[in-house]
């Protein structure tokens, strides 16, 4: 993987694609290299951890971006928004990935989905299933922990709400999920399993594949204390499933080398890949039947929700509005 020159996209040699990624270089190394093996095709990665929108944007039709990475369906529609992805309607993709989890235009696509679970107690939590709706329930009252209403992970599970419930239905339940926490949202999913460890609340919401980076930290092994104070809970398990977001993928606007970038898309939407894919980052793979990591397989099965990840796109300005409405990131005020 080599950083892409700041030369305009003829300058650029045939057999590359410039991929833009808000993934780290290391998650997305393997996949890189996979490709490069089967296809001969050098895949330049520029990691960007801000303002990829923008910088596309900016490149205008010069623009060395072939295909862009990132996570979170809100980033997606925000590439899409911003007017830096192409629409790409291509049978072998559109066969690999679900319907749910690609823009029915074809300006994006999922590559693996993350559940957005409860992280419950094991010492205080003999409870064994868990809904969503049941965080409103006065029962958990002082006992939860998350992260910024306004964070994207939280966003799209709201968004889920509204999209399952309604607007007045989310107002009261976001109300109530306010009255239960123990403390002003703060820190990041994996500080509330910390949280959760020190007995500040019982219960937290999480994505699945921080579990799996706890469990396996050997840099800082004490968040692997972290991961064994918790169980994951799959909200919904027993009616509507879980709610999971995405990572995926898009066709950049003005891509240089759309043969190559096209090909970068088919190999990645195909399930050697998503495996490859999902393995390094704890998520599941899209493509039914691609198998999961070993890691991931022991959180447990997840029966993701089935709702269309542009529904969710399309009720996010509505759950972010009532998130400040309700007052959520003030914390508890009762
Ligand atoms: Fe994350």
């Amino acid at each position: 993987m080599t950083a892409i020159a700041a030369t305009s996209g003829a300058a650029l040699a045939d057999g590359e694609v410039n991929v833009y990624s808000y993934r780290q270089p290391e998650l997305i190394q393997p996949l890189v290299d996979a490709f490069t093996k089967e296809t001969g095709i050098t895949a330049n990665v520029l990691f960007l951890d801000k303002g990829l929108v923008e910088r596309i944007s900016a490149e205008g039709a010069n623009s060395p971006a072939d295909v862009i990475l990132t996570v979170d369906i809100g980033r997606l529609v925000e590439a899409k928004d911003g007017g830096v992805t192409q629409p790409l309607e291509n049978e072998i993709i559109n066969k690999d990935i679900p319907a749910q989890y690609r823009d029915p235009a074809g300006e994006w696509f999922g590559l693996t989905t993350r559940g957005r679970v409860v992280y419950a107690s094991k010492e205080r939590v003999p409870e064994t299933a868990i809904t969503y709706e049941e965080l409103a329930d006065p029962k958990w009252k002082g006992r939860i922990c998350m992260r910024d209403g306004q964070h994207s992970y939280n966003i799209g599970l709201f968004a889920s709400m509204v999209a399952h419930h309604g607007a007045e239905y989310t107002e009261k339940w976001l109300t109530g999920l306010k009255n239960n926490l123990a403390r002003k949202p703060d820190g990041n999913d994996r500080s509330q399993a910390k949280a959760i460890m020190a007995g500040e609340c019982d219960i937290s919401l999480g994505n699945t594949y921080y579990v799996g980076l706890m469990m396996t930290n050997e840099k800082d092994p004490e968040e692997k204390e972290w991961a064994a104070a918790t169980k994951i809970l799959f909200p919904n398990a027993a009616d509507r499933g879980t709610h999971v977001n995405i990572s995926g993928m898009a066709l950049a606007k003005h891509a240089p080398n759309k043969d190559n970038a096209v090909k970068f898309m088919e190999f990645l939407s195909s399930g050697k890949a998503q495996e490859i894919y999902a393995e390094q980052v704890f998520e599941y793979p899209v493509l039914p039947g691609a198998k999961v990591s070993d890691v991931v397989a022991s959180f447990g099965e997840i029966k993701p929700d089935t709702l269309p990840l542009v529904d969710i796109a399309a009720n996010r300005k509505t759950a972010s509005e009532l998130v400040d409405k309700v007052g959520l990131n003030d914390g508890p005020t009762n």
